[in-house]
């Protein structure tokens, strides 16, 4: 792991230069001139492939899981290339109405969705709500009739623990979302859907949870799921989000079109009719691989135990380290093709000792104060679960592609930080 970057970690298509990194073209040098650092770089053509990649593999329904990454920039080009957006409240299905995407290429999730949540998305007119409980029912059956119909899917639990850490696995009986399978509660919820006016009620969804690299738990659910709906009428069955991806070298994920083809197959060998339509909710598959990080060294403090590379974000723009213990690798921009021999810890600058973002780094012996790095894979969960903690204003966002860049968020200033203050 002392080599040099591995190139399958960057955005398609970048290339390591001797002094500098492009990627779409465009010097990561620069940008962080031009933009300043920490920013997110997000390699354009990677996004639409992945994107389009989900588009083919799924029938038409398959949605981009906006949580994993969110801009209007990113709803549209997601839009664009055949996918409906998946959002989980009322701030997400905003931003994406915002961002000009039709409401009908929106479906709703949430585990506890408001009155006017639900309201918006009515009134909107999203594509599907995906029902989640007993007490959503009951808010719906005030909401909807036979004027003012919806398209839902309900959420089940299907009883599969997912290989992933315990925090983003959902597809166990003990968990908050959906109804369960083996209790009943399912089978409940579709008599009482059914028999509600207004409500049109297409098939199952389920989410076994996230960063997940063997694809025998999303099997199982799909066969789980197949067998629960034979007999029924139902036109969609929806297997959720979750597909790993690979964050340091040596990991190794499926791509979308292997997910997509053990589903279909064990959708064949499970006897779900030819006309159900087979969806998903990719987010980290999606955005992932495709952004980077930038940061600048500010300080590097040698210790007899170890060396600490401090930049200028951390645990703000990046708290998966923190949250669940996940790896990243770390690049010196201007020296890329070097080995990276020495171990480091890399941090932020958050007044806590817990601001890791990579516990063991690898950087070339000659990396200095000033020097620009980049952490790859940051493209999924870090602008999406940002904080201002430290008062830390969030990053910018680039796009790049065909040698050009394109702000699609500008950097956070200490007027945005204070402008909800009354008193200041
Ligand atoms: N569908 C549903 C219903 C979900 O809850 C999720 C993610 C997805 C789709 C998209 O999953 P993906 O393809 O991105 O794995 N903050 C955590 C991940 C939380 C995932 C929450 N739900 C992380 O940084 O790892």
């Amino acid at each position: 792991m002392t080599g040099p970057i591995p190139l399958a970690l960057l955005p398609d298509g970048a290339r390591l230069a001797s002094e500098d990194v492009l990627v779409g073209g465009v010097s990561l040098r620069e940008l962080a001139s031009r933009y300043g650092t920490p920013l997110f770089v997000y390699d354009e053509a990677t996004l639409r492939a992945r994107a389009a990649e989900a588009a083919r593999a799924f029938d038409d329904g398959v949605a981009f899981a906006s949580k994993s990454f969110l801009c209007a920039a990113m709803a549209r080009l997601a839009h664009e290339e055949g996918l409906c957006i998946d959002v989980a409240t009322g701030g997400e299905l905003d931003l994406v109405l915002r961002a000009g995407v039709p409401a009908s290429r929106v479906i709703l999730h949430g585990n506890n969705k408001s009155v006017e949540e639900l309201e918006a998305a009515l009134g909107a007119g999203v594509h599907r709500v995906v029902v989640d409980n007993e007490d959503e029912i009951g808010r719906l059956a005030k909401l909807v009739s036979p004027e003012r119909p919806i398209n839902c899917l309900i959420r089940v639990t299907p009883g599969v623990e997912a290989h992933t850490h315990e925090f983003i696995r959902t597809g166990q009986e003990d968990t908050k979302f959906g109804f369960s399978l083996a209790s009943g509660a399912a089978r409940r919820g579709i008599a009482r859907l059914r028999a509600m006016p207004g409500v049109r009620l297409h098939g199952v969804h389920a989410h076994i949870g996230s960063q997940i690299f063997e694809l025998d738990g999303f099997v199982e659910t799909l066969r789980i799921l197949g067998d629960f709906v034979s007999g029924d009428d139902f036109d969609e069955v929806c297997i959720g989000g979750g597909l790993g991806v690979a964050y340091v070298e040596g990991e190794a994920a499926p791509s979308i079109t292997q997910w997509a083809s053990a589903l279909r197959e064990t959708a064949r060998a499970v006897g779900l009719p030819a006309g159900t339509r087979l969806l998903a909710e990719p987010g980290r598959s999606i955005v992932a691989q495709a952004g980077l990080t930038l940061y600048r060294v500010g300080t590097i403090k040698q210790l007899t135990q170890r060396t600490y590379v401090a930049v200028d974000g951390g645990m703000s723009d990046n708290p998966r380290p923190v949250l669940y213990g996940s790896g990243y690798e770390v690049f010196d921009v201007g020296r890329p093709r070097a080995e990276r021999p020495r171990r480091v810890r890399l941090v932020g600058k958050h007044c806590e000792s817990g601001d890791i973002i990579v516990d063991e780094a690898h950087l070339p012996a000659e990396t200095a104060v000033g020097d620009l790095v980049a952490t790859p894979v940051t493209g999924a969960y870090g602008y999406s679960m940002a904080s201002n903690y430290n008062r830390v204003p969030r990053p910018a966002v680039v796009f790049v592609g065909d040698g050009r860049a394109r702000l699609a968020l500008r950097r956070e200033t200490f007027d945005d930080l204070s402008r909800l203050d009354v008193d200041a």
